[in-house]
């Protein structure tokens, strides 16, 4: 059943931190609805700007709609994923998503408290909450110091008046991850501190980790294997999605992982079948090896097994 992503938030915050896992096709829905009721745990299903183009932003509504009936014991969300203002509205005025998330953080500090509280009035009209970003979830390149580094990270004053200008429901921070497979050189690693920050300054408020896939090296190690080349690939340690979420982070982003298992096991199975050319087989390896991916994940987000509280603080077991 879908819910609200406000409503996820209230059971979650300071005790877990719900998956918030990208789809783009048919066979990411399936291993994902597996992989969250294999584990008992509620979870955000993102679509972004890219996943509504890639078809038609159609295909994944239906395919979303479809799973519910598949699936009727499942508790998700669904939310726009990096939105800019036009696309906020087209989602906002579909009614079908739970959330978006407007990514004006480009922006300068009063731009995106305005850009935001457009979104957030038109969102709230409808009952639907809005995720914003404060800071810079930059890259990691060689040639950037660690100050220069610092500096795009979330400012906790600035993220109180952010918050109170905006009107936005979660914030998403820049606490030193960043998109993609290569987050980290060296012994770079999560802000806790200013994590700790935001929290002091916005207590009970919704924290959003992005870029929090952990880029598992077996995973690589096999890829470059198969013949990809994804040398010096480094994520996040899922080691440290609990102490996040004592923070207040209650919604942890992944989406590169999810593309390395695709990539993974389509290497694998035509290296080892080099004969074969249909497309099935494969997929469904990747439905029943994405499942047990999502089960494991949410093992380290603590989400697993919180299925039946969810229900019952809800109102729906
Ligand atoms: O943060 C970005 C997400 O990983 C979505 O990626 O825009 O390529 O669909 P995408
Ligand atoms: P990853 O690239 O680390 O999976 O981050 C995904 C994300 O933040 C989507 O918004
Ligand atoms: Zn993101």
């Amino acid at each position: 059943m879908i819910v609200t992503t406000a409503d996820l938030f209230k059971v979650a915050y300071g005790k877990f931190a719900v998956g918030a896992y990208n789809i783009n096709n048919l066979e990411q829905c399936m291993g994902l609805f597996r992989g969250n009721l294999d584990s008992q745990a509620p979870f955000i299903i993102q679509i972004s700007k890219g996943a509504r183009s890639y078809t038609h932003k159609l295909m994944l509504e239906g395919l979303i709609r479809s799973a519910e009936q598949v699936f009727p014991e499942a508790v998700f969300a669904v939310h726009l994923d990096h939105g800019d203002e036009a696309t906020c509205y087209d989602c906002i005025d579909s009614g079908f998503y739970s959330s978006v998330m407007i990514d004006a953080s480009h922006e300068s500090l009063a731009e995106n408290i305005a850009i935001t509280r457009r979104v957030a009035d038109r969102a709230h009209a409808k009952g639907i909450s809005v995720e914003a970003e404060l800071g810079q979830l930059g890259g990691v390149e060689e040639h950037v110091s660690v100050k220069e580094a610092d500096a795009k990270l979330t400012d906790p004053d600035q993220a109180l008046e952010f918050v109170t200008g905006s009107g936005c429901d979660s914030l998403a921070c820049a606490i030193g991850t960043s998109h993609g497979a290569f987050k980290f050189i060296g012994t770079q690693g999560l802000h806790f501190d200013v994590l700790e920050e935001i929290q002091k300054r916005l207590p009970g408020f919704p924290l959003v980790m992005h870029g929090s896939s952990s880029v598992p090296q077996d995973e690589v190690a096999r890829i470059n294997a198969a013949g990809g080349a994804l040398a010096g690939a480094k994520g996040v340690d899922a080691g440290e999605f609990h102490r996040a979420s004592l923070l207040g982070v209650t919604k942890i982003n992944i989406d590169t992982d999810g593309r390395l298992v695709w990539t993974r096991v389509h290497r694998e199975y035509f290296r080892d079948k080099p004969e074969n050319f249909d497309l099935r087989p494969p997929g469904k390896v990747f439905m029943a090896e994405y499942a047990a991916f999502i089960a494991a994940k949410n093992g380290f987000l603590g989400s697993a097994g919180q299925l039946g509280l969810v229900k019952k603080e809800l109102g729906l077991a």
